[in-house]
């Protein structure tokens, strides 16, 4: 991951220690009752994708067992992990892409509910991404993956020639040499792996996405509602689909790109659509960027113009993160894919302790203060959900009081102290386990291994019958104790 270059260190404190008494008059553990959004607290564990589904995207032990601990620490709501909309191979990812998939998931629901012991919603996030290819080999590319063109041919003065002379001659040019013959896209295929975009609309299955995506989310919503979900948020954030649609990178020409308003109208029809699929009684918001901390990418005025457009067309939260994206991620290896959260707008979205002078916590408190205001100011209650770095009591109360967000969202910290929520409201503050953000967790994600924490992923692995990681080395869930 990209690194700020001052790599200032900092460390998270666990703050001033409640009481069991202070805890229970705090902001933090308070109700939040908005329409049908009803939470017993005003915590939330923010989507964290753990690689626990089986390879056809069904829910397995494993993925139950992880939002069980998760639910013992008895957060307002955990939204589960990004969750595939369409029923297509996507590895070891959740999917909810057709009715075979809810009796699986419901299992995740029933176990929220159950080791909550009630005190937990469970929302889950619904995704849809584009393709992305690993970055090949170059003799395999040049050799069989390259289509080669008259643009080619004319450039190397082989004009008549046949492609495997073409190919034979590229496979002996220098870097330079090919980059300049090369397009900018199959340079890019050849670095870093094809990436597909919203804006490839040459490609039919990418022209159509305005007259799909609508259905298949709005499909995927009824499933999860079926399943038992007590709410569901569209992801509108970071390097996926729907994001993709708002970011002014997005220079479609058919009416959904190019400006702002062209730019929020499919997810505004794929919200309307998921409205209409579950009924005006059931939670959907979306979790979307303040800021895309690329260059060129939407900055705050962008996110004040969704938001507002979010809030007045009814949903019943907005949940905000930063950065994330593909555009400056860094080159993959050989055989991997690009991961988005390698680059600056990587670090902004999950910023590890090595840092600039902002530090790595609450870097997204600002904009998201700024996004609640503009709401406020328009009349729209809707909640805003804040995260990034947020560890400790103070800092979650401090920024519901000071107006930033209703409710604090934290994901490492709760990956690595599940429980640390409930300790937090009993008063047990001095035995929660503070997250180190170095991310080795994140680590594990971009290799698309069994997510684990290295606070707890070693600790007594002699348990019987324990469960572990697919390279057998750790446990997947925090110790019962711990
Ligand atoms: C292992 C891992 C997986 C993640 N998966 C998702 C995801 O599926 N959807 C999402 O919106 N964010 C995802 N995130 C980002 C987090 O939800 C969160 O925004 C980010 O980690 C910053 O918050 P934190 O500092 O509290 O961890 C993931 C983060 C981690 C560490
Ligand atoms: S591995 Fe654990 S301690 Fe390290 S950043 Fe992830 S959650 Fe925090």
């Amino acid at each position: 991951m990209w690194q700020p270059p001052q790599r200032i260190a900092f460390k998270a404190a666990p703050g001033r220690i409640p009481t069991r008494e202070e805890a229970a008059g705090s902001r933090l553990f308070s109700p939040l009752n908005h329409g049908p959004v009803q939470l017993t607290s005003r915590t939330w564990v923010p989507a964290m994708v753990p690689w626990r589904a089986d390879p056809d995207g069904n829910v397995t032990q494993a993925v139950v067992d992880w939002y069980a601990r998760l639910a013992e620490g008895q957060p307002g709501c955990i939204v589960i992990e990004a969750t595939g909309i369409r029923d297509v191979p996507s590895g070891p990812l959740l999917r909810v892409g057709h009715d075979r998939y809810v009796d699986g998931l419901r299992r995740v629901v029933d176990a929220i509910h159950r080791h909550s012991e009630g005190k937990t919603r469970a929302y889950i996030q619904l995704i849809d991404f584009l393709g992305v290819k690993r970055r090949p080999e170059r003799e395999k590319y040049l050799e069989r993956f390259l289509i080669i063109s008259e643009a080619h041919r004319a450039a190397l003065g082989m004009e008549g020639a046949s492609d495997e002379a073409v190919r034979l001659h590229l496979l002996t040019l220098d870097d330079a040499s090919l980059e300049q013959l090369l397009s900018p896209r199959q340079w890019e295929a050849l670095q870093k792996g094809a990436r597909e975009r919203v804006t490839d609309t040459e490609l039919p299955h990418i022209r159509k996405l305005p007259g799909v995506l609508p259905e298949l989310f709005a499909n995927a919503a009824r499933r999860s509602r079926d399943a038992g979900f007590d709410g569901v948020e569209l992801h509108y954030a970071h390097a996926y689909t729907m994001a993709s649609f708002l970011s002014p990178t997005n220079t479609r020409d058919d009416g959904y790109g190019g400006g702002r308003f062209e730019r929020l109208r499919l997810p505004l029809e794929v919200f309307r659509a998921v409205r209409d699929a579950v009924g005006a009684d059931y939670p959907v918001g979306c979790r979307m960027l303040a800021e895309e901390c690329i260059e060129g990418g939407s900055g705050l005025d962008d996110a004040v113009f969704f938001a507002l457009g979010f809030a007045r067309a009814g949903m019943d939260f907005l949940s905000f993160s930063r950065g994330g994206k593909f555009d400056d991620a860094k080159q993959p290896k050989v055989g991997e894919a690009v991961y988005p959260y390698t680059g600056v707008s990587g670090y902004e979205c999950m910023p590890s302790y090595l840092s600039d002078d902002k530090g790595p916590f609450g870097r997204n408190l600002a904009a998201t203060a700024a996004l609640r205001r503009a709401l406020r100011e328009e009349g729209l209650a809707t909640p805003v959900v804040a995260a990034g770095g947020i560890h400790n009591f103070d800092q979650a109360e401090a920024a519901l009081a000071e107006g930033v967000a209703d409710i604090i969202g934290s994901a490492r910290q709760s990956l690595a102290d599940p429980g640390w929520w409930k300790k937090l409201r009993e008063g047990r503050g001095a035995e929660v386990r503070q997250c180190e953000y170095k991310n080795y967790c994140e680590g594990l994600d971009q290799k698309h291994k069994d997510v684990t924490c290295q606070l707890w992923d070693r600790v007594a692995l002699d348990e019987p019958g324990l469960a572990r990681s697919r390279d057998g080395k750790r446990r997947l869930v925090a110790p019962a104790d711990w």
